[in-house]
């Protein structure tokens, strides 16, 4: 799905069911940080006028996301837990290629989004597919077509202002995710 090479075995699910106040927690920081991320993109490149464009309208759409995830965790009596730090996306952090030109920080900072849109994207589907709570599951729904959407997005600008490889670096990418996530889907968190 998505390029990605492994699937999130569904067993996840039944941990996210039995903390459904630490999954929508984390869940709602999830998109308090695309939306934090769309804006840096923003400040980085503001000589960029489609990419500002859309950078705005997808901070638009996480904050949105962050403001239905809240109200979930309001009408359901539950507290929206502290934030805590998101291991694999630190993970893809440190891949992610700091140095060089302005063109190559920008691209490897577009490829690291698509990467993160597109397991939330799996990770959602696997709870719309699996979770037992039909609200949840028609919300899940919503928001993987969402996220696939800002997938695109990102992956298009990559390719459309990227330096070097794209496809080659966008493939490395995979490989290295593929790696890492073996270690995951044994937390109740979007990305644990
Ligand atoms: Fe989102
Ligand atoms: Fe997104």
């Amino acid at each position: 799905m998505l390029g990605l090479k492994l699937r999130t075995d569904p067993r996840w699910v039944e941990l996210c069911q039995s903390n459904i106040q630490e999954i929508l927690s984390d869940h709602f920081w999830c998109e308090h940080k695309a939306a934090t991320n769309a804006m840096m993109l923003v400040v980085l490149n503001s000589e960029k006028e489609e990419l500002v464009t859309e950078m705005l309208r997808i901070a638009q759409e996480e904050m949105e996301h962050s403001v239905m995830v809240h109200n979930i965790i309001k009408e359901r009596g539950l507290e929206l837990n502290r934030e805590r730090k998101d291991d694999y996306v630190g993970e893809l952090f440190r891949f992610m290629k700091k140095d060089g030109s302005r063109e190559q920080a920008l691209t490897d900072r577009l490829l690291f989004a698509a990467l993160i849109e597109a397991r939330s994207c799996e990770r959602f589907r696997v709870l719309s597919e699996n979770v037992s709570d039909k609200e949840l599951s028609e919300f899940y729904k919503e928001l993987m077509i969402s996220e696939a959407n800002h997938y695109t997005v990102f992956l298009n600008f990559a390719r459309q202002y990227g330096v070097g490889d794209v496809n080659a670096r966008w493939k490395e990418w995979l490989e290295f995710e593929d790696g890492i996530i073996r270690n995951y889907g044994k937390k109740e968190t979007i990305h644990g």
